[in-house]
């Protein structure tokens, strides 16, 4: 059974990783039991011997009305890193991706490693986060060129979170400014009484 070691892997992998939580073993768990799981886009390297050393996972998600792809997570083991697998492995992602018919892989990383696999920040594409993270931290690839024309905010499967939070708009109430957020919250986050999947919060700002 090949997952265990996919699993293992990407756990250690992310092990001493700046800004992770160590938890992209489970999302790898998870995202595989979703329905739009594509296992095309579920790719491991090998070595010689056949022991799995690296793996990348592109995964559903929507940008406005149109289902783009998310990159997450890529891992290489720590004796493989620096080689090119994980290069490999993008490169061979975004090859599939674009024969399934996908227009865009992105992905909330370190712009010093994902510029060097021509990624640039999503927003120049019209692709908007859902997160509140700086600019070059969200970015995406386009698989034509020129790139598809497309909009809107990111909305990634409930395996990435418990809630993602999707706008605001500013208002005025009784001459005082507040904003209003938009949330979605997804089924494993802990249930909200009404069982509601999008909520608001109104702030005075
Ligand atoms: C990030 C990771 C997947 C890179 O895989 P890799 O096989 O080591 O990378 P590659 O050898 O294919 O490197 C490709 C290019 O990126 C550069 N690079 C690799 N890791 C880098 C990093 N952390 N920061 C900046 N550049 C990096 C390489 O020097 C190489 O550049 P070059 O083409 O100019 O020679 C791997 O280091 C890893 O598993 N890290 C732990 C998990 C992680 O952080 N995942 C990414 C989350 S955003």
């Amino acid at each position: 059974m090949v997952y265990p070691a996919i699993e293992k892997l990407v756990e250690i992998a992310f092990q001493n990783a700046p800004h992770s939580e160590h938890n992209e073993h489970i999302l790898v768990a998870k995202l595989r039991q979703n329905a739009d799981f594509i296992p095309a886009l579920s790719l491991c390297a090998k070595d010689e011997q056949g022991q799995i050393i690296g793996y990348v996972l592109l995964s559903k998600i929507m940008v406005g009305n149109q289902n783009e792809l998310a990159l997450a997570p890529i891992a290489v083991l720590p004796e493989y890193q620096g080689q090119g697998v994980g290069k490999a492995l993008i490169l061979h992602a975004h090859t599939v991706a674009k024969s399934l018919g996908f227009s865009y892989s992105i992905l909330l990383g370190d712009p010093n490693y994902y510029q060097k696999l021509d990624y640039q920040n999503a927003s120049k594409f019209g692709i908007v986060s859902p997160f509140d993270v700086p600019d070059e931290y969200f970015m995406a690839y386009p698989l034509y060129s020129p790139p598809k024309k497309i909009a809107g905010i990111v909305v990634y499967p409930p395996e990435f979170g418990g809630l993602i939070y999707l706008n605001f708009h500013n208002c005025k109430i009784l001459g005082k400014s507040h904003r209003l957020f938009f949330f979605q919250h997804f089924k494993n986050f802990p249930k909200m009484k009404n069982n509601l999947s999008f909520f608001a919060i109104l702030l005075h700002i």
